[in-house]
């Protein structure tokens, strides 16, 4: 069996990414590269678990515990390496529900043992994170010490720190919950013929979301689109507006919606209306609807 390794860790927001990168090559840092990271959080009863696919490097499954307190605190952790990421992802997301999808670019630093991470993270912005990583016998001292250095070179103010993980800040903001749903629902989609799996998440105007995936037919023109599946939820929950929208496809660029669910959308969705679409593998972009379906005909047309 393998026990937990321990490290002392501290987050703050970056203001100043650039002057960071400053002080870390000011201090002598070593640059040990930029890493390009996608963390998927699955729900757990006790503390946190996140399948880590990245590159350059492989796949790590990540078992940690951590207070969630904004001072340098202690985090025991595993790292397993992971084979099959995509196959290990999809049991993971099955069995137990994905939490959030953290997407960020990592430039790494370690300086006396520290690990020094410049984060810039998708939807939430830039990031500095500290490390100490302990050795076994450690009482923390020395790491808490080395961290606090640190913290004082790079101005790290007390009203920077975070008590939170990224996984928390990115469930919290409504737009990635909608994403996060979209990513949920997509798992459930019938789509055995075409093999290209769709999730969809719209918000109504009151907050609640309403989700839908596609559904083939062995008689393939009676497949249904995700879009259609998920207006048809939000009408049965008795409403007839949605204020944003989350499409997620199978492969690597953005979903977009078909030029018929387009027009579903604008049946019930302003033109300001935002939509984002998403590729399972990362890629994502949001617009309105106005720029989906541009000129279009909607329900004022008519008389
Ligand atoms: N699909 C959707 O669910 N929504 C779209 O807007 C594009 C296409 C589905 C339909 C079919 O099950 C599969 O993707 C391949 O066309």
């Amino acid at each position: 069996m393998s026990a937990p390794r321990r490290n002392v860790e501290l987050k703050a927001t970056d203001p100043d990414p650039e002057r960071s990168l400053e002080v870390c090559r000011e201090l002598g840092a070593s640059y040990e590269g930029t890493l390009v990271q996608r963390d998927t959080y699955f729900r757990v009863p006790e503390g946190r678990l996140k399948l880590r696919e990245q590159s350059p490097g492989d796949a790590v499954l990540i078992q940690y515990f951590r207070a969630d307190r904004p001072e340098a605190r202690e985090s025991r952790y595993r790292v397993v390496p992971v084979e099959e990421a995509e196959a290990t992802r999809h049991a993971l997301a099955d069995a137990l529900g994905t939490f959030a999808v953290v997407d960020k670019e990592r430039r790494l630093f370690l300086w006396e043992g520290v690990r020094i991470h410049l984060d810039t993270v998708r939807g939430l912005g830039s990031f500095v994170e500290l490390e100490g990583v302990a050795h076994e016998a450690s009482d923390l001292s020395d790491e808490h010490d080395r961290v606090a250095q640190l913290s004082e070179a790079l101005g790290i103010d007390a009203s920077r720190i975070l008590s939170d993980s990224y996984s928390d800040l990115i469930a919290g903001n409504p737009s990635e919950q909608l994403i996060a749903a979209a990513r949920e629902v997509q798992e459930r989609a019938y789509a055995p013929y075409s093999r290209f799996r769709v999730g969809v998440a719209l918000r109504a105007p009151d907050g609640s979301v309403h989700l839908g995936a596609n559904v083939e037919n062995a008689a393939y023109p009676l497949g249904n689109c995700a879009e259609a599946s998920a207006i048809g939820a939000l009408v049965a929950a008795g409403h007839t507006r949605i204020v944003e929208a989350a499409v997620i496809g199978d492969g690597e660029e953005p979903c977009v919606p078909c030029g018929g669910c387009r027009q579903r959308l604008r049946e019930f969705m302003p033109l300001d209306g935002t939509v984002h679409l998403l590729a399972e593998k990362g890629a994502r972009a949001t617009m309105t609807l106005e720029e989906l379906l541009p000129r279009s005909f909607g329900p004022e047309y008519l008389p």
